[in-house]
């Protein structure tokens, strides 16, 4: 399956944004993640849980049924869940046998964001999130806003490479964040311990008739430093600092602002992503009208990635043809963020994966058997 190989989807011993903080309350929410069902809700203190959103008694979903508490009890027959997955009441007997129980999910809320662990929870570590500071969501200069979440109809990976080749805003967003110069900058690629981190920088570029370079209230010539963090497999923060030129800028070194746009790329299915994403700048941090300004700015550019990314993914529905894929030198950076992801897809190993799916089935199959 281009462009991973067939049968390596999805790495999954892996930290994925599941959901936004204020989606998920005491109400239950259904939602599929990399191919797999699962059942939003927090208990009356508050704490978020998920849980496999397929009952194992006769895999009506949970999300039909109902909050008794901090448990789920399904809506088909009544059999009852705590928020550990474990069965605690079958109406129609007095026991329940110690093996009943739904997989519940690691989960763990960072700034207004909830992550899911899809693997083995025994690896889960809250550390592999990206650091909040980094991404500028937990910074004392910078102001972080919550943007959305949209439905793609797309594979990850095709995302994931758009946000790696940013020499598209010359040509897909030519007509409101990206200038002619941006696909002719040198680009700087570097695997870090935590992220890969692409650098650009634009000399004296011309913004300021753009509408980001109005929103931004640029003025004449514009450095711009463009840097990208890419947390694979599932998150990107990328943006710009815009700079009055050195050269030839009206008022150079003039700080106008900085931006930084947030994307957590969440598998739902083969074929399709949940796009969620937010920003944060570090300029006018009091004007709730520069952030209907930002906002708008990267809506207008969010459409054409994702009409741009439905078209690709409706012509690889069409198969991969006789055509191979060519690169070029703007490719660095996503060719080293496919292979970070191909690499996590092999260190999940069948044998992990076969385990942590052996006891799925393990479960399934003691919760089939009559008592
Ligand atoms: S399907 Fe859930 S209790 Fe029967
Ligand atoms: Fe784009």
């Amino acid at each position: 399956m281009y462009p991973l190989k067939e049968g390596q989807t999805f790495p999954r011993n892996q930290w994925y944004i599941a959901a936004w903080a204020h989606e998920v309350g005491r109400e239950l929410l259904a939602r599929q993640i990399l191919g797999e069902p699962l059942v939003f809700y927090r208990t009356e203190s508050g704490m978020p849980v998920a849980l496999d959103n397929r009952c194992p008694h006769r895999r009506y979903p949970l999300s039909k049924g109902r909050l008794v508490r901090d448990s789920v009890q399904c809506g088909y027959h009544g059999l009852t869940y705590d928020c550990t997955g474990k069965c605690t009441a079958i109406p129609s007997q007095d026991s329940v046998p110690p093996t009943y129980a739904v997989r519940a999910y690691p989960v763990h809320q960072a700034w207004e964001w909830l992550w899911v662990w899809m693997g083995d929870p025994a690896l889960a570590d809250i550390a592999l999130i990206p650091d909040s500071r980094t991404i500028k969501v937990d910074d004392p200069d910078w102001l972080p806003e919550v943007g959305g979440r949209v439905p793609l109809k797309a594979r990850y990976q095709l995302l994931n490479e758009n946000l790696l080749d940013l020499s598209h805003l010359s040509f897909l967003h030519s007509d409101n964040i990206g200038s002619a110069g941006v696909a002719t900058a040198p680009v700087s690629v570097e695997e870090r311990e935590t992220h890969l981190e692409v650098a650009r920088y634009i000399k004296s570029d011309r913004l300021d008739h753009l509408p980001v370079g109005k929103a931004f209230g640029l003025e004449g010539l514009t450095d711009r430093t463009m840097i990208q963090k890419f947390f694979a497999p599932s998150f990107h923060a990328t943006g710009s600092d815009f700079d009055s030129a050195m050269s030839g800028g009206i008022d150079p070194g003039r700080h106008f602002g900085s931006l930084r746009v947030l994307h957590g790329v969440t598998p739902e299915t083969a074929t399709t992503t949940h796009y969620f994403w937010g920003f944060s700048r570090d300029f006018k941090r009091d004007d709730a009208r520069m952030t209907e300004a930002m906002r708008s700015v990267i809506e207008s550019a969010l459409v054409q990635d994702i009409e741009a990314l439905e078209e690709i993914e409706a012509m690889l529905a069409g198969g991969e043809g006789d055509i191979a894929e060519i690169s070029a030198r703007a490719d660095a950076a996503s060719l080293r963020g496919r292979r970070m992801v191909e690499r996590q897809i092999e260190n999940d190993g069948p044998a992990r994966g076969a385990a942590v799916l052996h006891d799925m089935r393990a479960n399934a199959t003691a919760s089939r058997e009559p008592v």
